[in-house]
């Protein structure tokens, strides 16, 4: 049985929705608390049991390899000063083997899968997307892995969202159900609420059969004249099976600015250290927001 081994992480798109935070900083760094978006999406990897990452970079995206990296200096001072907690957290992000890329111009997503071609081979892969981070019993990524194992065909992770939000992701056109997982007879980019097949919107992770690269190899451009990986995953559906399977877990839209800010606050709320502090001035917040609210009426 061919197991799924490597990991592509692309991370080499410009983040407009954050700028000006992004113009000089990565917007896979932003943090979630204290911990950057890419290192969940590193770990969530690593739990799957991914041997091999190899992260897509560009233009400005350095500190995702200083992240990665040991930082001797730092971790000097830390230890001359016994701070060994925080000791600890730094030396963790630099424990992982990642490899590197660069897409030289942030054609789409499509394009930066392609650029990690001859890494990944004539082999399966997983893809998974810094802007959705999932909390759940099982990692996604390792639910997808499992159904991938028993099909041996391409999976997509998705979730069922508002038939007002289709616009925003790539929507599956559901052929059979069964249980969680779907068969695929089509796939449509971000089509508008009356034209989407349905409500069920693709979420960030992919397990991919390397025939993929055959579709990507084509450069074809799509919506908003970017390569798009739907557009090849669709082609791929016309040849092999594609399934989607709605994976078990939250899962956090950080790659927009309100869900950001949700995921900070509900991740802070779930800490030990910050949690009941944080719990508290919320309280005052939306009272005093409320009783401003009623004095304007
Ligand atoms: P997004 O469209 O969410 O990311 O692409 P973006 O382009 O960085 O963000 P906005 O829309 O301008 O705010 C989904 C994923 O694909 C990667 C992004 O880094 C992100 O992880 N991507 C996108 C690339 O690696 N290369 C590209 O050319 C485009």
């Amino acid at each position: 049985m061919v197991k799924v081994k490597k990991a592509i992480i692309p991370a080499a798109g410009l983040g407009t929705r954050f700028l000006p935070a992004t113009k000089a900083m990565p917007k896979e760094m932003l943090p979630i608390v204290d911990k950057p978006t890419v290192q969940y999406i590193v770990e969530e990897a690593i739990a799957s049991g991914i041997e091999d990452i190899i992260i897509v970079t560009g233009k400005g995206k350095r500190a995702i390899e200083d992240h990665f990296d040991h930082a001797f200096e730092l971790e000097d001072n830390l230890y001359k000063k016994r701070k060994l907690d925080l000791l600890e957290k730094v030396r963790e992000s630099a424990q992982v083997d990642i490899h590197y890329i660069r897409q030289k111009e942030p054609k789409g997503l499509g394009h930066a899968i392609w650029c990690a071609r001859k890494f990944i081979g004539d082999e399966p892969f997983a893809v998974l997307l810094g802007d959705d981070i999932v909390q759940a019993e099982t990692p996604c990524l390792k639910q997808l892995m499992d159904v991938f194992e028993q099909y041996n065909a391409s999976v997509i992770g998705v979730q069922p969202v508002s038939m007002d939000e289709t616009e925003r992701y790539g929507i599956i056109d559901p052929l059979r159900q069964d249980g969680r997982l779907y068969e695929v007879k089509g796939l449509v980019e971000k089509p508008k609420k009356e034209e989407a097949p349905s409500n069920v919107a693709i979420m960030g992770r992919y397990i991919l059969t390397p025939e993929i690269f055959k579709h990507l190899d084509k450069q074809e451009q799509g919506a908003g004249g970017e390569i798009q990986l739907t557009d090849a995953i669709q082609k791929l559906n016309g040849t092999q099976n594609v399934y989607a399977y709605v994976f078990e877990g939250t899962r956090y839209d950080v790659g927009e600015k309100l869900g950001f800010i949700k995921t900070t606050i509900e991740m802070a709320l779930r800490r030990e250290d910050l949690g009941e502090e944080l719990r508290n001035y919320l309280r005052e917040l939306v009272e005093r927001e409320l009783s401003l609210s009623a004095v304007r009426r």
